[in-house]
This record gives C-alpha cells, structure tokens and sequence, in this order.
C-alpha cells in the first residue's frame, strides 16, 4: 500500500512548494524590477508636470516632458554644474555619501533630513526662450516619514504654480490630504517670499482669513494633520532658504534684474 500520509513526504511536499514559489517571486522581481523603475520614473516626470500646471490629457507623459529641461544645481554656491551627469545623479546616493553631501546642524535641519546633498536637479521649462516654470525638488518629515514632492514657481521666482508629493508615508485622509486635488488648488498663487525676501509661506491650523494681509503667503491647514502640515511647513522654509534653493533663486533673479 502507498501511504502519502507521513511526515517526510509531507516535509518533500512543504519544501518543494516554498523553493518553487520563492523562485517564482525572485524571477519576477528581477524581471519586473526595470519596468518598476521606469514606471517610478514617469510617475516623477507626470509630477513635476502637474506641479508646474503642464499636465495635458490625451498627451504622453514622455512627449509633454520632453518640454522641460533638467540641469544640475551647485546647492552651495546657486550655480548650474555641467560636470555632474544628469543620468549618474541619484538623490538618495548623493545624500547619504559624505563626499557629496553635508552633515546639517539641528538648527539647520528644520526639515529633518539630517544630511543634505550638495547638488540637486532643478527642472526648468520656458515658453520661447523664456523661462516659464522653474520646479524644485522638495523633501522633510511628515508623521510618519519623508514626503518628497515637486515646488515649481512662476518666473518672478516668488509665487507658487503648484505643489507635488510623489512619495509619503503619511495616513490616508489625515496627512495623506497632501494628494488631495482640492487642497493642491490651494496653493496656486500663494506667494512663498515677503518683498524684503523673507520666507513666509506656511500652512497655518484651521483657514486662512483671506482678508488679512497674510493671506497671500498662507495655505489652510490639513485637519486632524497638525503634524504633517507643519512638516509641509518646514520642508518649504529650508528647501527656499540658504541651505536648499536661496542661492540658486538668488542667482537667477539676479540675471532677471541685470538681463543676462
Ligand atoms: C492612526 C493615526 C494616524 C495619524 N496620522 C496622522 C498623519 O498622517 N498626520 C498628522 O499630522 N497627524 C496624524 N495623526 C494625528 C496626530 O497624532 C496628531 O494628533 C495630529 O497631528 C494633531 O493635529 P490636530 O491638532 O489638527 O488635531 C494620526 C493619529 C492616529 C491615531
């Protein structure tokens, strides 16, 4: 008589079953893994579009991209940088290697970011020859991670076109509100700097009183989100200050005044 019913049979069996579905997941994720990565790509890419309002249905994402240039930013010095290869440039690389990024001091790291790269890739589209959108890549702390999005600002380099996240980790309808299309309307045409430069946009708790001279540089606060707003906050304040984007900013609005 055959009596599949013992227990080394039943080990055959269990092990069989374990090696051939982890074969199958390890093929598939080395399979999938380029496909994955090209989808996180144009997930990007549509992101920075929207964020600069360039998001046209019926239209490739690749196509419509094809309108924005990206360059390399010295974050140091506010200088565009041709040495570094925009196809070798990873963020993440760049900010975790000590030879290509800082150690920020706690008064610095308002967005906890702990260390900051020393060059980023800004995103810029002009409209015959003038410049129309510049995007800047935005990262700091929410609740419960890092929410990185895309910042892009109207050529007087003051006032918003939109605000992106493309990656968080913050709950759904608390921070997660960030996605929400009708708070990112919100954001269209609030100012992020005073005429005297200083950085003032932020996201207040609770609305904004749209008679108050402030109104301008405020953005209502998500509700039950402290947390994940006031994050919003501090990413905006060090990404357009003199650690993030400030000498790039600077620079550009310099070549606007003088006409270079
Ligand atoms: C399960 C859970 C998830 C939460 N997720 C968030 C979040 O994503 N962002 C956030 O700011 N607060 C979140 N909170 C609430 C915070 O703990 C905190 O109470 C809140 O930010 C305070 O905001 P409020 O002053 O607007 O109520 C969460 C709370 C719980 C219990």
């Amino acid at each position: 008589m055959n009596n599949n019913d013992t227990i080394k049979k039943t080990l055959i069996v269990a092990i069989s079953l374990c090696l051939v579905c982890s074969a199958l997941i390890s093929f598939s994720a080395v399979e999938l893994r380029d496909l994955q990565e090209a989808n996180k790509t144009l997930d990007k890419q549509s992101k920075i579009l929207s964020a600069a309002g360039l998001l046209t249905e019926g239209t490739e994402i690749s196509e419509l991209f094809e309108s924005i240039e990206p360059r390399i930013v010295n974050l140091e010095t506010g200088e565009f940088d041709s040495a570094i290869d925009l196809d070798q440039y990873e963020e993440s690389s760049f900010s975790r290697d000590p030879n290509t990024s800082i150690e920020l001091s706690s008064n610095q790291d308002i967005a906890l970011l702990k260390r900051r790269e020393n060059f980023q890739t800004v995103y810029l589209h002009y409209n015959s020859q003038a410049l129309n959108a510049i995007i800047l890549p935005v990262r700091g702390y929410g609740l419960w991670g890092t929410m990185k999005g895309y910042l892009a600002l109207e050529p007087d380099l003051k006032t918003i076109i939109g605000l992106e996240f493309f990656d968080h980790k913050e709950t759904p309808g608390l921070g997660g509100e960030i996605d929400n299309p009708k708070w990112k309307e919100i954001w269209k045409g609030k100012e992020v700097f005073s005429d005297s430069g200083d950085i003032l946009i932020s996201v207040i708790k609770g609305s904004v009183d749209k008679s108050s001279d402030e109104a301008k540089y405020q953005v209502d606060g998500l509700s039950g989100a402290t947390i994940t707003s006031n994050g919003v906050t501090n990413l905006l304040s060090f990404w357009l200050g003199d650690m993030g984007y400030g000498p790039l900013l600077e620079q550009l609005q310099d070549k606007e005044t003088k006409g270079v």
